[in-house]
């Protein structure tokens, strides 16, 4: 009864390489957060993925990865339902009707397009163009209250809620409108290379971007090389992206306030802490990577997880799929 009365969360998350430092502190941790206020719905996007050209055994192994890694970090197969995308055949299928309930010029607004094809102008394929379809029907057929994403993806969301309107306006109430949010404590982490650009798996510069399994000296030696400036001042302030996001970091990790790390640092130089974020860093991701590995040993177990939560998002989302079917006047 408890469960029917709290509101469903959905999100996802693209397996297109390992996890880093930014997706869990800006994605996956606020999703743990959530597990017991919410009933919590999050999918391994996998789908999305092959808008860019993949590699057959890398992406194999990254999906693995990514669903062992984000269960290492606390998602709970008890509580929510984790499962995988392309595993769930609605969710292509819904993909394909919104298709058709979705402008050419609605598409060809979303900034995440047009900034895609300008990096692949080799392979600016449909996939690419119809992704926010996809990712409405994602969330839509789950009847999603709440979507937390991350700041790129508000357009998509915006897009997702216009369809469910339209759709909506024309058969009936078929879809839940989902409100989207971007999680307050949710930290948004840039490249410790570049610290104006989000940290990215596909930085070019390897020491950009922490990912969640690199070993303590690996995370030790990117946070040492983390791009500052020339004032030698811990504060926060404008001209300072690269210690502002250091500071970030460090916050997110230890739930200490911007003016408790300005404190503590007082009188202190940048390598100090620099050393100090890489440990505190080191600490936060050790459980993870230590579960992750008892998981990915484990291959029988993962598999076990995702086929129920797989069986249980297609038996929910059917319902659905269905429902949107019989209003458009297919013969079910
Ligand atoms: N497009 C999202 C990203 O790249 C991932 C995603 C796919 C998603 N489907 C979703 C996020 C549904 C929220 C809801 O980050």
């Amino acid at each position: 009864m408890e469960t029917e009365k709290k509101k469903i969360v959905f999100s996802a998350i693209q397996p297109s390489g390992t996890i880093t430092l930014g997706n869990y502190l800006g994605a996956v941790r606020n999703w743990v957060n959530m597990q017991d206020e919410y009933n919590c719905i999050y999918a391994l996007a996998d789908l999305h993925t092959i808008t860019v050209r993949q590699e057959p055994a890398v992406m194999r192994k990254n999906i693995l990865d990514a669903y062992a890694s984000i269960m290492a970090c606390g998602i709970d197969p008890e509580k929510s339902l984790f499962f995988i995308q392309s595993h769930v055949h609605t969710h292509a299928e819904l993909a394909w009707i919104l298709n058709c309930y979705t402008q050419f010029g609605e598409l060809s607004r979303m900034t995440q397009f047009k900034d895609k094809s300008a990096k692949h102008a080799d392979n600016i394929n449909a996939g690419l163009f119809t992704y926010p379809c996809l990712m409405a029907a994602d969330i839509l057929l789950y009847q999603a209250d709440m979507v937390p994403v991350g700041a790129d993806q508000k357009q998509h969301l915006e897009l997702s809620r216009d369809i469910a309107v339209r759709f909506n306006g024309l058969y009936d109430n078929v879809f839940k409108v989902p409100e989207g949010f971007i999680p307050k404590n949710g930290a948004r982490v840039m490249s410790l290379q570049d610290p104006t650009r989000k940290m990215s798996k596909s930085d070019e510069n390897v020491n950009g971007c922490v990912h969640l399994l690199d070993t303590p000296e690996v995370i030790m030696k990117k946070f040492k090389r983390a791009v500052t400036d020339s004032e030698a001042v811990v504060r926060y302030g404008e001209g300072k992206e690269g210690i502002n996001n250091l500071m970030s970091i460090y916050s997110a990790v230890t739930g200490k306030t911007l003016e408790a790390i300005e404190k503590e640092f007082e009188g202190k130089g940048y390598g100090d802490f620099k050393t100090t974020v890489g440990e505190a860093v080191v600490e936060a991701l050790r459980p993870i990577k230590t579960r992750y590995e008892q998981l990915i040993k484990d291959k029988a177990y993962l598999e076990e997880c995702y086929r129920k939560a797989d069986e249980t998002a297609l038996r929910f989302s059917q319902r659905t799929l269905s429902k949107a079917m019989k209003k458009i006047g297919f013969v079910l």
